[in-house]
């Protein structure tokens, strides 16, 4: 028995030595168990935090324009119909809003043009959703065209009220509304958040618009379709007598409401003028730096500019199925008349959706120079802005100019006087300018932001350069034929005869458009690149 005790005895000993170990490193895995847990949940607790602060981080310094890339369709569309502070209420009640606004119209209340913040959805061919008088005083409307980039809008409007407020005058002079093409709720939600200071207009298709070629895109029939919704309602329904037109992806300069308010009686007084635009093509910051250069130009640019009712009455009739701004540039619809334009742009575009234009973007539209100056344009005598005051000031600037024997000299021009570069026809132009890396398309026989032939650009010195015809060669935009080659033409270059015109106004891309197109993997021209970006901010109406 004892030795069995003893064994047994031996083995209780062995046994509380064992139970001991077991216990301890039982307890030992325990705490490693608890210390590994506790670590890992600080670090996930610790990471959310971060990206909690960061994307707080992110909002409070958003100053810079979003620019999407890389980024999958619908992905993009996404983050476009959702702005950072989206709230369905807001847009409920901006509907509701909107829905009486309807319900009184139907009773046959014609909604007043002052007072009303909010109108009833209305069609280019439907009936007026608002009536005149217009609040006296105003000098233009301002209209903000949108379709669906919900965080370009806020962008845009935040600047666009940033400078409206500079002068409380601004309140009664310019009153500012938003047109939004369809239905997009990203958009309204951001809309609604301004009421106080911004009325709504939306577009509705009532008819989807017919296109004539299966290869054309329907967008550029809604885009013409909704330009007309907000001409015929701003002039022919509130009774405005200016208009000035915007985009949802522009910044403004701090002067721009001043340049249009001192340019309006102008605009009004000349019959030769077609609009004035914030825009100057070559306003790219290695051409410019005179803030308060004008010009006169061919050249329709588009981009934030201001028409009057006298235009409107002499387009409205033929106003195109799509391809709006084609139109506004073709010879027989500007019949000779010009435009106001900067030499340092009044307006920024940041819009840079996709990859397929940031090429494009990249060359052309981010280099261009915002003007910063506050020029009180009230103040300065625009009286050299009068047609023929204009053309005679401009010809004695031509023939006073040093001629420039090519490309070469342009560097070496001092400034203190202004330089002639001649071309001799519109492939010598295409060539010189390819080479300065401006932009080179022509439309309808005038390149961009010419007057009579004349591009005026500035070398890194400051100096004016004045790429201009050769003396032989008559451009004066009226008379401009370039299908008669030999008047214009003295190195032997071919002048190309004029790209057919479609049905529809749009002019065909010719040869060496498509080529610039391609060439170098470019984008093209701005119309085609801008013709693209419609075409994605309204991606989601053709899906
Ligand atoms: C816009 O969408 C809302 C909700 O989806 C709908 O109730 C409203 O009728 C739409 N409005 C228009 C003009 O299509
Ligand atoms: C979000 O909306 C509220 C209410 O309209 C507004 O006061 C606030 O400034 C907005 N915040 C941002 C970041 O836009
Ligand atoms: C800028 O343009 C204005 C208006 O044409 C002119 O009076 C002024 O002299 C120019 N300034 C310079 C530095 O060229
Ligand atoms: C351009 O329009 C004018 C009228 O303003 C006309 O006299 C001229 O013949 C037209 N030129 C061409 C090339 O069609």
């Amino acid at each position: 028995m004892m030795p069995v005790f003893d064994r047994r005895s031996g083995t209780a000993r062995s046994k509380w030595r064992y139970r001991n170990l077991l216990l301890v490193a039982l307890l030992t895995f325990c705490a490693v168990q608890i210390i590994v847990v506790v670590t890992y949940y600080r670090r996930i607790s610790g990471q959310q935090e971060a990206a909690r602060r960061k994307a707080a981080a992110g909002k409070a310094t958003a100053s810079r324009p979003p620019r999407p890339k890389f980024v999958g369709r619908k992905e993009q569309e996404k983050l476009l119909q959702q702005s950072t502070n989206y709230s369905e209420q807001r847009v409920q009640r901006l509907r509701q809003k909107q829905d009486a606004a309807a319900a009184q119209l139907a009773k046959g209340h014609t909604p007043p043009v002052v007072g009303t913040s909010v109108f009833p959805s209305g069609n280019e061919d439907g009936e007026c959703i608002g009536i005149g008088p217009p609040p006296s005083g105003t000098v233009a409307a301002v209209v903000v065209v949108t379709f669906n980039r919900a965080k370009y809008l806020e962008q845009m409007l935040a600047s666009m009220l940033g400078v409206h407020g500079r002068d409380c005058s601004n309140k009664r002079k310019f009153p500012l509304y938003v047109s939004q093409d369809f239905n997009s709720s990203g958009v309204q939600d951001v809309v609604a958040q301004h009421l106080d200071r911004i009325s709504f207009l939306q577009h509705r298709e009532d008819v989807e618009p017919v296109v004539p070629d299966r290869k054309e895109k329907v967008v550029y029939y809604r885009i013409a379709n909704h330009y007309k919704f907000i001409l015929h309602t701003m002039f022919d329904c509130f009774g405005y007598d200016r208009l000035i037109i915007l985009e949802d992806d522009m910044q403004l300069s701090p002067d721009f409401f001043s340049f249009f308010e001192a340019t309006a009686p102008i605009l009004d007084a000349d019959p030769s003028l077609y609009c004035v635009s914030s825009w100057n093509d070559h306003g790219q910051d290695r051409f410019v730096s005179n803030a308060t250069q004008l010009y006169r130009s061919d050249f329709f640019p588009g981009l934030g500019w201001m028409l009057n009712r006298r235009v409107w009455q002499s387009v409205k009739d033929n106003w195109p199925r799509g391809y709006w701004d084609d139109f506004m540039r073709l010879n027989a619809t500007r019949q000779g008349r010009q435009c106001i334009r900067p030499e340092v742009c009044r307006t920024y575009n940041f819009g840079d959706i996709g990859s397929s234009s940031g090429q494009y973007f990249r060359l052309f539209l981010k280099p261009i120079t915002l003007n910063t100056e506050d020029v009180r344009w009230q103040q300065r005598d625009l009286g050299f802005l009068e047609q023929g005051r204009y053309r005679q000031l401009f010809e004695r600037e031509v023939a006073a100019a040093q001629e420039l024997a090519g490309l070469e000299e342009v560097p070496n021009a001092a400034p203190g006087r202004d330089y002639v570069l001649r071309y001799s026809s519109q492939q010598h132009y295409e060539s010189l300018t390819g080479k300065l890396r401006m932009l080179r398309e022509w439309r309808d026989g005038v390149p961009r932001g010419a007057y009579r032939g004349v591009v005026a650009i500035r070398n890194a010195a400051g100096a004016r350069i004045l790429l201009a015809p050769t003396p032989d060669v008559d451009f004066s935009a009226a008379r401009y034929n370039p299908d008669v080659k030999q008047r214009l033409d003295s190195t032997g270059a071919v002048i190309r005869k004029r790209p057919p015109v479609a049905r529809t106004g749009r002019i065909q891309p010719d040869r060496t458009q498509q080529q610039q197109m391609i060439g170098a993997g470019k984008s093209g021209t701005r119309k085609a690149t801008r013709t693209r970006q419609r075409s994605q901010q309204h991606a989601p109406a053709n899906l």
